[in-house]
């Protein structure tokens, strides 16, 4: 992959309530750090955009840090046009308070409600300016009708693959080590095995130099 741009995001972003608190989920960053790993031992110009996460960033590739969804925002499509390949595993909050409190919120008798709006959807941004080439990979998280879900995302923001997952088969999801995806292209759905993140990242960037190719030679 030598001289191949890739842009990579990955975790969770933190979308502030007061100085105290915030919203987020329960990404680890596994998945995004993996395909970073593999693209780069591959020999790939990588950048990673990364929410806060508790493990380290792989080697020799470009870390951009950031914390709110309007930061990776703003830090992804800062560089979005120059990159070929874009894999955005990043779990990226949809909402986020509509007023960030200067001062700790103090809590009073009875319930409290927090007005929530929307985040920018940075996939959908990219899937509307992508240019001739490049080549752009969501992810997708369900609990149920995972491959009609994550299908529509497919063409909704003019997708060429999503990485599906469903939180609820044994092995997938945000914690583990391991994954169990289903590669969804305008194609066809391969379904992969449980298999490790790193494995798994492997088999991403094979599928996607592959369609590259297939392009390519068309
Ligand atoms: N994504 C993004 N910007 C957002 C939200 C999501 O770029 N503001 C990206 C994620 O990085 C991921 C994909 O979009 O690659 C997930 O699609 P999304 O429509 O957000 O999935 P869900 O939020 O799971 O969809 P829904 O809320 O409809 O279940």
């Amino acid at each position: 992959m030598q001289g191949i741009k890739v842009l990579v995001t990955a975790g969770p972003t933190m979308e502030a309530i007061d100085p105290v608190r915030f919203i987020s989920n329960h990404s680890t960053g596994k998945m995004g750090y993996a395909i970073a790993r593999q693209a780069m031992l591959r020999g790939a110009d990588v950048t990673l955009v990364t929410g806060k996460v508790a493990i380290a960033p792989p080697e020799f590739v470009t870390v951009v840090p950031v914390t709110s969804a309007q930061d990776m925002y703003e830090a992804v499509t800062s560089v979005s046009n120059e990159q070929d390949i874009i894999v955005k595993a990043a779990a990226v909050a949809d909402y986020r308070p509509a007023r960030i409190s200067e001062e700790k919120v103090k809590k009073s008798d009875g319930q409290m409600s927090i007005e929530l709006e929307r985040t920018d959807d940075i996939l959908k941004f990219l899937g509307e300016h992508k240019r001739a080439g490049q080549f752009l990979c969501g992810f997708s998280m369900e609990t149920r009708d995972m491959l009609r879900n994550s299908r529509a995302k497919l063409e909704k923001k003019n997708l060429d693959m999503v990485a599906a997952n469903n939180l609820k088969v044994e092995g997938a999801g945000f914690q583990g080590d391991t994954n169990v995806l289903t590669l969804i292209t305008q194609d066809e759905d391969v379904s992969l095995q449980l298999m490790s993140k790193e494995d798994a990242a492997n088999v991403i960037l094979d599928k996607i130099l592959s369609i590259q190719k297939e392009r390519e030679e068309q």
